[in-house]
């Protein structure tokens, strides 16, 4: 078969799959502090769903989304992020006019976007999210900003940055489109094609161009922050001041301005510079938006959240060798040495696993020597060999292949056996069951 995986996107596969289930474990643990309850959305929307908020004239939906057809023609687009699909299901569910607020809600599942793939950059990836809606007080974008950054630290990172910048309220942002009009009028003509396209549509998204003679005449545009209106800038230096009260550090970025419309007053990025010197991208970005809610048809609520990219966390972590060894390991290896043995064997397989003793037998009745090195293979800690004598005495003779330690055992006595050996060698399985889980009671 010559059928391979479309460009973009990876598979994850045994202890790397194992690795992101952690790191959704863990984030869970943390946000599930804060008050967060999970959200599960569909993978495809309403294409119309994303023009409207992300909106018309970002790069996400101008060039990068998965959009097309089903067989009635409704125009139907992959997920290109999370918000907008949690907000469409906030406002369809009444949540913004029956829930008490804020309402705050966690997710994790794929998005798909058109980009150019590089490193840390696939065309479907992993996020995990949270929003935090009908939000009243400055301190409730600072608690979730700290959330993403304990979450982080959480995680085992050390040296990241926080980049925060405010966009404004509306009047804000209004004066400084002008501005940014008035500035970008005379040089448009040397400016790329998407330019002078979103001179047109939103001069703020110029902003986030990437070509380099573009780069350099963004760096001489006039910065937002000179623009904020008195509220803006007060609201602005509230959520500041609340971070540094928790003494986590941020640098004030007027680049800052994030490629989604939706954004208004505070928006921020998480970044991490590995000791190598490889850039993933941002492992996270966020911020607030006051009239997404409104503007999908709800109750004039703000809200703020962000997400943080999995992939490029699970890079980070490997590299810094935070993951722990995910191998898929099993306890045991059932090893019956001739087909004879196979009925008893697979008895005896069968029982350690509903133990949830996690057992496996290849059946294939090679030599011992190839069945130890299977065992091996797998991260086993017993062997359970299994003869002609076995049988006929109903007894197993029970490995230790950390220390090659061998003794016969009675069939009724296998778990306790099986489970002592487990846990003289720190080999924790998930719980007990019948016979208890052989850990002197202290594993609760
Ligand atoms: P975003 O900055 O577009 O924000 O994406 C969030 C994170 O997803 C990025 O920081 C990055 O780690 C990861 N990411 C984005 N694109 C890719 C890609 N092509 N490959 C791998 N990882 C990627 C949002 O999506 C907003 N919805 C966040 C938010 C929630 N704002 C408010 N609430």
């Amino acid at each position: 078969m010559d059928i391979k995986l479309p460009k973009g996107t990876h598979d994850i596969i045994g202890a790397e799959a194992e690795a992101f289930e952690s790191i959704e474990t863990m984030l869970k643990n943390v946000v599930r502090n804060y008050g967060y309850l999970p959200i599960r959305t569909p993978i495809f929307e309403h294409t119309e769903l994303f023009t409207r908020s992300v909106g018309d004239s970002s790069d996400i939906v101008r060039k990068e989304m998965y959009t097309f057809d089903d067989k009635a023609q409704r125009s139907l687009t992959l997920r290109p992020e999370l918000t907008a699909g949690v907000m469409r299901a906030i406002v369809e569910n009444k949540l913004d006019a029956t829930a008490a607020l804020p309402i705050k809600l966690f997710y994790t599942g794929p998005a798909f976007r058109y980009d150019r793939p590089q490193l840390g950059r696939f065309r479907q990836f992993y996020q995990f999210g949270v929003e935090n809606v009908g939000i009243a007080h400055p301190y409730q974008v600072a608690e979730t900003i700290s959330l993403g950054y304990e979450a982080l630290r959480y995680l085992g990172f050390e040296s990241m940055t926080l980049k925060i910048n405010s966009l404004g309220d509306g009047p804000s942002r209004d004066q400084y489109k002008e501005a940014l009009k008035g500035f970008y009028k005379n040089q448009l003509s040397a400016m790329c094609p998407d330019c002078q396209a979103r001179y047109q549509t939103n001069p703020l998204r110029i902003l986030d161009c990437k070509v380099p003679t573009d780069i350099a005449i963004n760096e001489k545009a006039p910065k937002i922050s000179k623009f904020l209106s008195p509220n803006a800038q007060r609201h602005f230096n509230q959520v500041l001041a609340a971070l540094k009260l928790q003494k986590i550090p941020f640098e004030l970025d007027d680049n800052l301005v994030r490629g989604l419309d939706y954004y208004a007053d505070v928006v921020f990025e998480f970044n991490y510079k590995s000791p190598s010197g490889k850039s993933y991208g941002a492992i996270g970005g966020g911020g607030q938006y006051n009239h997404l809610v409104r503007e999908l048809g709800g109750q004039p609520l703000a809200g703020v959240g962000f997400a943080f990219g999995e992939e490029r966390i699970f890079s980070v972590m490997t590299e810094a060798g935070l993951l722990d060894d995910h191998l898929p390991h099993i306890d045991a290896v059932v090893m019956p040495l001739d087909e004879k043995q196979d009925e008893f064997a697979f008895t005896i397989l069968q029982n350690l696993r509903r133990e949830t003793i996690a057992s496996e037998s290849t059946f294939d009745h090679k030599p011992l020597k190839n069945q130890f090195k299977f065992a091996e293979k797998r991260g086993a800690i017993v062997a359970l060999i299994i003869g002609d004598q076995e049988v006929k005495d109903q007894q197993v003779t029970l490995k230790n292949l950390n220390t090659q330690e061998q003794q016969k055992v009675a069939i009724g006595d296998l778990l306790s056996a099986v489970e002592k050996v487990l846990e003289q060698e720190g080999h924790h399985h998930s719980s007990g069951g019948g016979d208890g889980c052989g850990c002197d009671g202290d594993c609760n």
